[in-house]
């Protein structure tokens, strides 16, 4: 069977996305797949092979003499045998239902989650009025469309004080990896922070901030769903960026969270519900806010979260008794089925 793992992508999170990448190559079961890396530039040109943007050093790769060109990318080859494609794409363009919707169309079988889920999980607010209808624990927030925002910033930014008080988080609606997003912590700083998250969409969504940690659990599974253990975020400040998250690797996870059996139960509960509210299938991870009094908040559903080998979902799973290796194909059969 011919694997096509799609990397890079337009989103702002392409390096994260080469650098799941790079793991997962390390890790397939080359005796299963003829592997066939698809490389995504940021302008958005599909081109064959790993010798792009950084797969190279991928011994395994190169001892299994797989397909490593370096030309653009022919869609049509993937019509031709037994295909499945593995998007291992991060943020708009790719892991918001897009791509996904190419793959349906043309009957391709692939991995992670499928076209309403990868939208739905995108969206910031239609994924908190999701998670709400479906009676899931989320923070105060506000939508604030461009048109509106236009006409009345004035306005719109005394309800937010007034609904929200400070401090709060200032989110571009279809985003990840923390770009575009703002802490923010009086009326000085809003109509700035409400601007920037406005060069990235124009949906915007304001939550009430919250002092609590960050659990994250994982899912695995079509009908049948697992959850992980849940990995804990340990922050030395009350924000990280883009940059300090990927770049600088600043954010620590501790895994498994030390917190308690009886709240460790009730998030992989709240994520499995979670899952099943977007319709989930594949993978997901779902990440939470806890306070220091215990009350448990839904933040996001990330349908394809970072998968390096140190990132949080593949290292939760290693924890529950999951290989990386054994994930990675676990996910590919999950897709194929
Ligand atoms: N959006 C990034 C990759 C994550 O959630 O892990
Ligand atoms: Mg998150």
């Amino acid at each position: 069977m011919k694997l096509y793992l799609i990397y890079g992508g337009k989103s702002a999170e392409h390096e994260v996305s080469i650098k799941s990448a790079h793991s997962i190559l390390q890790k397939l079961y080359y005796e299963y797949y003829t592997v066939i890396p698809v490389y995504i530039s940021r302008e958005g040109n599909w081109l064959k092979g790993s010798v792009v943007e950084g797969l190279t050093d991928v011994p395994e790769f190169e001892e299994m003499n797989q397909t490593d060109t370096k030309e653009a990318f022919n869609f049509i080859e993937m019509l031709e045998g037994e295909s499945v494609a593995f998007p291992v794409l991060h943020g708009p363009n790719g892991e918001d239902g897009t791509v996904q919707g190419l793959f349906e169309v043309f009957d391709i079988p692939y991995v992670g989650t499928g076209v309403l889920s990868s939208a739905v999980g995108m969206d910031k607010i239609i994924s908190k009025s999701i998670f709400k209808d479906a009676g899931l624990p989320v923070l105060p927030y506000q939508e604030v469309k461009l048109t509106d925002w236009k006409v009345h910033s004035g306005v719109v930014m005394d309800d937010l004080e007034t609904e929200l008080g400070f401090p709060m988080f200032v989110k571009p609606a279809n985003l990840g990896s923390s770009v575009g997003i703002s802490r923010v912590l009086d009326k000085d700083k809003l109509k700035e922070a409400v601007e920037m998250a406005f060069e990235y969409d124009y949906r915007v969504v304001v939550e009430k901030g919250v002092k609590a940690i960050e659990i994250e659990v994982a899912v695995l599974g079509n009908e049948d769903i697992h959850t992980s253990v849940p990995g804990e975020l340990i922050k030395h400040k009350p924000f990280y960026d883009y940059e300090d998250k990927y770049l600088n690797q600043e954010v620590i996870r501790q895994v498994p969270s030390d917190i308690s059996d009886e709240l460790t139960k009730e998030l992989r509960e709240l994520a499995a519900k979670a899952f099943h509210a977007i319709d989930g299938s594949g993978i997901s991870r779902v990440d939470f806010f806890l306070t220091e009094d215990d009350k448990v908040y839904i933040n996001e559903v990330n349908t394809f979260p970072g998968f390096t080998n140190n990132s949080m979902y593949p290292r939760v799973w290693a924890k529950t008794g999951l290989p990386y290796e054994d994930l990675i194909e676990e996910v590919i059969q999950l897709g194929i089925r």
